[in-house]
Order: C-alpha cells, then sequence, then structure tokens
C-alpha cells in the first residue's frame, strides 16, 4: 500500500489513524532515509495509541523510549548500533515489547532477530521538490494488520474498480490539506 502524504498534517492523521488500527502487540519497523519522517511519524502513532504526543522523542541516544499510552509503547531507534550482537547481549525485552506495541527506526541491523515476527512495515521516503510530501509505503501481513489495511484502505492510489478520489476516504481527506 502506497500513500502520498502531501503535508505535515496528513502524515499526523495518518498516523493517528494507523495508531488506532494496530493490533495490541504489533511491531512497526520504520525504515527510511534521515530526514523522510520516521520519528514525526511514529509520533502520530503514538497519539493514536493514547500516547501524549509531546512525550515522544527520538531515542537516538537511549535506543529505547517507553511511553504510557493505553499500552505501554516501545519506541527503538536503532540508528548508532553498528553490530546485531549489542542487541543479542540485551534481553529480548528490553527492546521487544510484551505488553504493547514496538516501533522501530532503522530495523536493517536487526533484521536477522525479527526474522520470525509478524511485523508490518512503514518506509518513509523523501519525495524529491516537494518539501513538505513523503510517501509512506506500508506492507505486513493481510491477515495480520487487516485492521490497520481496511482503515487506511481509503488512503491508497485507487484501484481500477473505483473511482479515483471517493468522496470522504482518507485519501481525500488527507488530500484536501
Ligand atoms: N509530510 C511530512 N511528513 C513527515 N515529516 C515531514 C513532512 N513534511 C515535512 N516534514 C518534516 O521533515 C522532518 C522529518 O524529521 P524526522 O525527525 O521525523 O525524520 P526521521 O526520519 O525520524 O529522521 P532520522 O533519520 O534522523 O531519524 C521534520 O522536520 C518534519 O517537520
Ligand atoms: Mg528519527
Amino acid at each position: 500500500m502506497q500513500i502520498e502524504l502531501t503535508s505535515l498534517d496528513a502524515t499526523r492523521r495518518l498516523g493517528v489513524a494507523l495508531g488506532c488500527a494496530l493490533p495490541e502487540r504489533a511491531i512497526v519497523l520504520c525504515p527510511g532515509e534521515m530526514g523522510s519522517g520516521k520519528t514525526t511519524l511514529i509520533k502520530s502513532i503514538c497519539e493514536g495509541l493514547g500516547v501524549r504526543r509531546e512525550t515522544v522523542i527520538s531515542p537516538t541516544y537511549m535506543l529505547v523510549n517507553i511511553y504510557r499510552g493505553l499500552r505501554p509503547v516501545y519506541h527503538v531507534d536503532l540508528f548508532r548500533l553498528s553490530r546485531v550482537e549489542e542487541l543479542l547481549e540485551m534481553d529480548r525485552c528490553d527492546w521487544i515489547n510484551s505488553e504493547g506495541p514496538t516501533l522501530i527506526e532503522w530495523p536493517e541491523i536487526a533484521m536477522p532477530l525479527l526474522a520470525g515476527e509478524t511485523a508490518l512495515t512503514a518506509h518513509m521516503s523523501l519525495v524529491t521538490g516537494a518539501d513538505n510530501h513523503r510517501m509512506l509505503a506500508l506492507a505486513g501481513d493481510a491477515e495480520a494488520f487487516q485492521a490497520v489495511f481496511t482503515t487506511l484502505d481509503g488512503a491508497t492510489p485507487a484501484p481500477a474498480r473505483k473511482p479515483v478520489g471517493t468522496p470522504g476516504g482518507l485519501r481525500d481527506k488527507l488530500q484536501r490539506h
């Protein structure tokens, strides 16, 4: 699922909707180039999970931030990690939340450890020549993340069988701003 985010506000509304639809202990992988909006998106996902938005800050120096939401939310940033062994040396429950969602920026280095996990990937990309535009590619097990895909369905480019810009869809709302 590809979603065009045409403004900061569009990212915020999409993120909140995504957070509201996440399964209880979802793992969300957030790859994407530097400055593409991973933390910005995660702030809004957290908001959808009942976390106070202003408490969400990049955990680059901490590795893991834990926020109080409807359930605890783990926000992990592996940018500074150079070896997967550093994660292996940690207790798994120190960076994968057993009681709620785990949102991971720069997840690449941890992929060998996450191979068997059912994770949603939310890949943010910059759009050349458009400062506030971003592309979000969402991928994951259709059944496990059914609520996410159903909720955000209106935000995708309309498939041929649907008229483009179905009025009232999330896509319509996102693009109005
Ligand atoms: N539509 C948009 N969605 C997300 N961020 C946007 C958008 N438009 C502009 N921005 C800006 O882009 C910047 C993204 O910064 P952010 O820290 O979220 O990126 P990041 O991918 O987490 O960076 P890093 O790789 O350093 O962790 C912010 O300053 C944000 O305001
Ligand atoms: Mg970040």
